[in-house]
C-alpha cells in the first residue's frame, strides 16, 4: 500500500509562525510534525510515500525530507498548487497511487498509537474506505460521523452546527480508487473547499460501505498555537530522557530531559523535565526551564523562567519575566531593556501575532 501525506494548506490558524515556514515543519518535542506521520506510515509497513505540497512551504518541506532516504522511505512530491481543500489534495494523488488502496495522513496530525492497526484491518473486499475516529469535546470543529449500533457508518458531516454526536474524523483514511470518482463530483463547501468528508459521504450514497476504526490513544491536530503546545505536552510525557550535551557541575536537571549535542546546561541552571532541548543551545546559569518545555537548536536562555512552552529555535531569551504557555517563533529576541523611560512594555509584534499580557 502507498501512503499520501497532505502537506498543502496555508497554515493560516498558526500565523505568525507560518509566515516563515509550513505548519508541517513546526517542531513538537524538537521533531517536525511531518516526521511523526512518516514514522507512523513506515511502522505500518508503508515506505512509498507521496507528499502533497502547496505553493506555501513546498521548498522547505522538500529541503527537509529530501528523497526520504534519511527517514527510510521513498518520497515523491506532488504539487497541489492552490489549496482547494482536502479532497482536492487527495485527488492530486490519483496517478501516484494508481488502482491500489492507499492511506491518507493529514500532515499536521499526531497520533500516539500510530496507524498500524487501522491499516492492517482494512478489508478491501467489503469496504470502499476506512476512517479513523475518536470522540472529541468540540465536534463542530471537525468532520463528524454517525455510526449505528453495529458500528456501520451511516452519515458523515463536516463541521456541523448541530452535531449528531461527538465522534470525529481524525485525519487518517484508507481509500480505494473509488474515491476519485466521488472527488470529481464535489462542489465547494460553505468554506470554499472540496471536502473529503463529502466525498466519503458520496461513497455511502452510492451504496458502498465504510469501515470505521476508533483510535484510543491521544490524537492531536496541530492547527492552532494552543494545539501545538498541547501536542508538545503529550509527546514530552512519553520521552525517556537522553543527554548528548553537557550538564555542568552545579546545574540541576531532574526528571526526563533530552539535551542535544553541543548544548550546555550551565552551573546554577535548573531544568526540570519532561523537557526537550535541541542542539547547540545554552541554558544559562540563572535560567529555569520547567516541565513540558521544548527549546530548539541554537538558542540562548539566560535569566528566564520558562515552562509549558515551545521555543522553535535560533532565539535569545534573556528577560527575567516568567514565560508560560508560549510559542516562540524562530530568531526571536525576548529581553529586558536597560532604559527606564518611557516606562512600559516595548514591542515589535509581527502580523497575526497574539500577545496575552
Ligand atoms: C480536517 C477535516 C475534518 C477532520 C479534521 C481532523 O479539518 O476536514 O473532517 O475532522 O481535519 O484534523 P480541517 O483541519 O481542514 O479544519
Amino acid at each position: 500500500m502507498k501512503g499520501v501525506i497532505l502537506a498543502g494548506g496555508t497554515g493560516s490558524r498558526l500565523r505568525p509562525i507560518t509566515h516563515t515556514g509550513p505548519k508541517q515543519l513546526v517542531p513538537i518535542a524538537n521533531k517536525p510534525v511531518i516526521d511523526y506521520a512518516i514514522e507512523d506510515l513506515k511502522e505500518a509497513g508503508i515506505d512509498d510515500v507521496g507528499v502533497i505540497v502547496g505553493h506555501v512551504g513546498s521548498d522547505e518541506i522538500q529541503a527537509h525530507l529530501g528523497d526520504g532516504s534519511d527517514h527510510g522511505v521513498d518520497v515523491t512530491y506532488i504539487v497541489q498548487g492552490e489549496p482547494l481543500g482536502l479532497a482536492h489534495a487527495v485527488g492530486c494523488a490519483r496517478d501516484f497511487v494508481g488502482d491500489e488502496p492507499f492511506v491518507v495522513y493529514l500532515g499536521d496530525d499526531l497520533m500516539r498509537e500510530g496507524i498500524t492497526e487501522l491499516v492492517a484491518d482494512f478489508d478491501q473486499e467489503t469496504y470502499a474506505a476506512s476512517i479513523g475516529l475518536q470522540e472529541v469535546d468540540d465536534p463542530s470543529r471537525y468532520g463528524i460521523v454517525d455510526v449505528d449500533d453495529e458500528g456501520n457508518v451511516q452519515l458523515l458531516v463536516e463541521k456541523p452546527d448541530d452535531p449528531p454526536n461527538n465522534l470525529a474524523l481524525i485525519g487518517i483514511y484508507v481509500f480505494t480508487s473509488d474515491i476519485f470518482e466521488q472527488i470529481d463530483r464535489l462542489e465547494p463547501s460553505w468554506r470554499g473547499e472540496l471536502e473529503i468528508t463529502e466525498a466519503i459521504q458520496g461513497l455511502l450514497d452510492d451504496g458502498k460501505r465504510i469501515q470505521s476504526h476508533t483510535v484510543h490513544g491521544w490524537w492531536k491536530d496541530t492547527g492552532k498555537p494552543e494545539d501545538v503546545l498541547h501536542a508538545n505536552y503529550l509527546v514530552l510525557d512519553d520521552i525517556d530522557g537522553r543527554i548528548d550535551g553537557t550538564v555542568e557541575d552545579g546545574a540541576v536537571t531532574t526528571g526526563r530531559v533530552d539535551l542535544g549535542a553541543g548544548s550546555v546546561v550551565e552551573a546554577g541552571a535548573v531544568v526540570k523535565g519532561p523537557v526537550s532541548i535541541g542542539e547547540n543551545t545554552t541554558i544559562g546559569s540563572d535560567a529555569y526551564v520547567g516541565p513540558y518545555t521544548s527549546v530548539g537548536d541554537d538558542c540562548e536562555l539566560r535569566g528566564v523562567h520558562i515552562e509549558s512552552s515551545v521555543v522553535i529555535g535560533e532565539s535569545t531569551i534573556t528577560t527575567e519575566r516568567k514565560i508560560v504557555d508560549s510559542l516562540v517563533g524562530r530568531k526571536a529576541t525576548i529581553r529586558n531593556t536597560e532604559e527606564k523611560k518611557p516606562d512600559g512594555t516595548r514591542l515589535v509584534v509581527g502580523e497575526n501575532s497574539t500577545l496575552d499580557l
